[in-house]
Parts: C-alpha cells; structure tokens; sequence
C-alpha cells in the first residue's frame, strides 16, 4: 500500500506531472541504464532525475527531444545498439485503461518509444488523471506511416470507422509522417494493434498493448497512485529472447491441436473399421505387433498380409 501524500486542493497538470516525475525516480537502479520515454511528463522525470544526483550508467533515449534534454543535464545518453536488454523503461502516456494498455505518439515519438520499450523488462508509466480512461480511442490514436501509405491506410481506418487526418507540419525522427485517427473506440487493443501492424506502410501504430505498462503512477489531487497491472501477456516471446541452451517453448497453436485431434480421430474411425472387416472374415487376423499410426497422424506402415487399400 503506498502512503498517499497529501496534495494542495488545487494542483496543475503540469504539477501532477511534475509529482509522477519524482516519483519515478523510486523505479530507477542507481548506476544502471535506463530507457527514457518523451514528452512534457518525461522532461519534470528527466528534471528531477538531474536534481536528484542519482549516478546513472547512461539512458537510452526515444526521442532527439529527449536526448537534447538529457545532455543538457550532463547525463549520458546511450544508443540502443550498446544494450541489450534494460530492466526498466519510464515514459508517458496519452491515454491508459485499466489494463495498462496504452495510447501513444502524441508527441510523434512512438516509434522509437515501442523500440525502446521492447528492450525493457518494465514500462512504467508516469501520467496525470487525465489520461486514465476506460476504453482507449477518445484521443486520436498516432500513426507513423511511409508517406507513400498515408492515404491507402487512411482508407483502411476510414472501413473501421476512423478519420484519419495528416499531423501537419510534422515529420518524426525517422522522417515520417503521422496520421491521427479519430472516432476509434479501442475495445480490444491488442487484436487492434496486430491488425494495423499489418498493413503495408505501417511504422508503427500507436496502441501499446504487446508493450503496455505494468506499473502507472498517475498523479492525482489526492496524491501518486500506483496502478499495477497484471501481466497477462509476455512481452518478450521465447525466440525472441532464449535463454542460453534453453530449448524453445512449444507452440501451443489451436490449428495444430485441431490437426492432431482430426488425426486421432480418423486413425480410431480406422481401426474399428478394420475390426468390423476383420469380424466378418475380410480380412485375415492381425499380426501380434500390430503397429499403429504416430500419435501425429502419420499412418502405419501396412502389415504383411493386409491387402492393398
Ligand atoms: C510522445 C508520447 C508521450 O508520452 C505522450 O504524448 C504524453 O505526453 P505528455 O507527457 O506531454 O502528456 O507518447 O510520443
């Protein structure tokens, strides 16, 4: 249970996201390194991380916002390719449900923000109330797209229900435009957020759900509350990331169960065939190794003696 520290009776957004910036700074492992998010929430983070002295490893930032930032403070910034895994990620968000899943991009970061999420072993999130929502899609829902898509993946939302509208003006880090969607009621983000991620010219969509955070300090006039989410899926697969001579995870894929008991069932539907055939004297008796079908399926080898089908 935390202890909620009384707050003023009025407070900014500004200072409830200056509140969750220093408490972030409990998730941090002096002399680590760090994944650093973007936005106004992360700059108080980043503020208060300077402040605090804390000696840091260096920080692997999402942003050329974030980085500038970091700098500017004397703390190190780190590229990607340094590190191979982080144990916590600290950033934002636009919007976030009730299972930590996740709206970002407003400020046009979310590419390298998932990128750099995907290295943590934790997200968390550091937002005001205001961002706390039931169903994700009242905030219009980013979109990093290859310029030549822009339109095609317009017409894709627009069959979902979404307006699509150019971010004007805005070219991401990577050089790519955004499209913000709006009128989306996001009832199921992770199905939402594989679907879109098919499509061609798609950067990166929006929705963290496959990355969505496990912890979110939302700042609140009653003070920092913690939300922690349970962790129902995993946000690393096995080949992503095995383990040293750890063998692979078997896939547990409903079409290939479905095979397997179709399999089963034929191979039964034979044999009692065969029995009946036998019974009635059409075929001669069954050798004492009557080998039978792998358990896959795959069908016996005939016996000596059986007649060709
Ligand atoms: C940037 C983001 C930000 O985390 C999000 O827009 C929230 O920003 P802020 O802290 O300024 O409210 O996703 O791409």
């Amino acid at each position: 249970m935390d202890a909620i520290v009384p707050q003023p009776l009025s407070m900014t957004q500004d200072e409830l996201k200056a509140e969750v910036g220093r408490a972030a700074l409990a998730y941090v492992t002096p002399g680590s390194v760090l994944g650093v998010g973007t936005g106004s929430t992360v700059d108080k983070f980043i503020d208060a991380l300077a402040a605090s002295g804390m000696p840091l490893a260096g920080a692997v930032s999402s942003s050329e916002r974030s980085t500038q930032r970091l700098r500017a403070h004397g703390l190190r910034v780190v590229e990607a390719a340094e590190v191979e895994s982080l144990s916590v990620y600290i950033d934002g968000a636009d919007e976030i449900d009730g299972r930590g899943c996740m709206i970002k991009g407003g400020g046009g970061a979310l590419t390298r923000e998932k990128i750099v999420a995907d290295l943590a072993e934790r997200f968390v999130c550091i937002a005001d109330a205001s961002k706390q929502v039931p169903v994700l899609g009242a905030y219009p829902l980013p979109v990093e797209v290859i310029e030549m898509a822009a339109s095609p993946v317009a017409r894709r939302f627009a069959q979902l229900g979404g307006d699509a509208r150019l971010r004007a003006g805005v070219v991401t880090d990577n050089g790519h435009p955004i499209l913000d969607v709006h009128g989306l009621r996001i009832t199921d983000p992770p199905a939402l957020e594989t679907e879109v991620n098919q499509w061609p010219g798609v950067v990166t969509v929006g929705i963290f759900a496959r990355h969505r955070a496990q912890v979110c300090l939302l700042g609140t006039l009653q003070g920092v509350q913690t939300l922690v989410f349970s962790c129902r899926w995993r946000r690393h697969s096995p080949p992503h990331r095995p383990q040293q001579g750890a063998p692979l995870a078997k896939p547990n894929y409903s079409f290939e169960k479905r095979q397997r008991e179709q399999a089963k069932k034929k191979k039964k539907e034979e044999k009692e065939r065969e029995k009946a055939l036998r019974k009635a004297g059409g075929l001669p008796p069954a050798p004492d190794d009557e080998s039978e079908g792998a358990d896959d399926g795959t069908p016996a080898p005939a016996p000596a003696g059986r007649p060709p089908a």
